[in-house]
């Protein structure tokens, strides 16, 4: 795909190649956006980061991510806070907002809300997750974590063993990360959750038409055995018609050390979009697990800010002038307790 100027609305958009372009940027970031160096790059530049849904990952690692090539950030975090609220259309929120920024990144509850937005913008749009439909950042961001995780067991993402675990229905992380590995080699997906929330058809479909094994599982300690990554998701309570109905499915598949000992093969490693839900009633993922070398989740989270730098600077074609805008670092103190 051409990155320059493009909306970034959804996984469908890229190939291999463009998701090897984002990891090579990705990379060659990686000493900005661990503060050992400094670049202006985006000097000038303004990010509208425009989150109808509560969001920490997201919105602070794409705001960070800007800041960290150079430029500024200006948030909207609440439907209520915008004119939205007075019966704005996304139409004209679009038109007014690409006047103030050179680049806008939005989250919204309902599907295809970010697309139609981008369509009445003027500067490239990146969907932040529009409701259960899609998280592209997301799904980027997962794959280079199993990439690197990968590649340090010796393996690549070509014949890789999945399951994904938890609300398949109304995860975004989960539809996005599915088609997006479905552009390699093999992949076996375990697909676990109770039958209600099993992955929507369309998604399914497609796994199997681009002639991966897709193996469906109604029960947590049968789906785990013999996968390279576990990813586990929590129950997106937020979607469901009524909260009875989100309560039936809290806490029905929990992974622990122990059952994680008992059903995974040795240095399987664990994944989870985040948050994670930690009250007594849910906790998919247990806090057992937090010493386990083999969870990734903080590994994910850090690898936002990488991917999303790469993201601004291919939309926005600095890629390749980075490096001419550094500037030397004076405050570094490399006190970060490594992790
Ligand atoms: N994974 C994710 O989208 O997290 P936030 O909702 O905190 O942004």
């Amino acid at each position: 795909m051409e990155f320059v100027g493009a909306h970034i609305l959804s996984v469908g958009q890229f190939d291999r190649g463009d998701i090897e372009r984002i990891f090579s940027v990705a990379d060659d970031l990686r000493p900005y956006a661990t503060r050992r160096r400094v670049t202006r790059v985006l000097q000038g530049a303004i990010l509208s980061n425009m989150f109808f849904e509560p969001s920490t990952r997201t919105r602070i690692s794409f705001g960070s991510a800007f800041n960290l090539l150079g430029g500024e950030v200006r948030e909207t975090t609440e439907v209520k806070a915008s004119s939205l609220a007075k019966g704005e259309s996304l139409h004209d929120t679009a038109r007014v907002l690409s006047g103030y920024a050179d680049v806008i990144v939005m989250r919204h509850p309902e599907t295809g809300s970010v697309a139609e937005f981008a369509e009445a913008s003027r500067v490239p749009v990146i969907n932040g997750g529009d409701g259960p439909n899609e998280h592209p950042s997301q799904a980027l961001l997962d794959l280079y974590t199993i990439k690197q995780e990968i590649t340090a067991r010796g393996r690549g993402i070509d014949n890789l063993r999945i399951a994904l675990v938890g609300d398949l229905k109304y995860g975004r992380a989960v539809h996005s990360l599915c088609k997006l590995l479905s552009l390699y080699d093999d992949v076996t997906y375990h697909l676990v959750s109770p039958p209600e929330l099993e992955v929507p058809p369309d998604i399914d479909e497609h796994l199997r038409a681009r002639g991966h094994v897709v193996n469906t599982y109604h029960d947590l300690e049968t789906g785990i055995h013999n996968v390279d990554i576990l990813y586990v998701t929590r129950t997106q309570e937020e979607r469901f018609p009524t909260q009875e109905e989100a309560d039936r499915y809290r806490g029905l598949f929990r992974l622990n050390q122990h059952i994680y000992t008992q059903n995974c093969e040795p240095n399987t490693v664990i994944m989870h979009p985040l948050p994670r839900d930690s009250r007594a009633t849910a906790q998919e993922l247990d806090a057992d697990l937090d010493q386990n070398p083999n969870l990734a989740i903080f590994r994910q989270t850090d690898n936002g800010v990488i991917v999303r730098m790469a993201l601004f600077a291919l939309v926005l074609d600095v890629a390749d002038q980075v490096h001419d805008y550094a500037q030397p670092v004076t405050w570094y103190t490399a006190k970060r307790t490594p992790g």
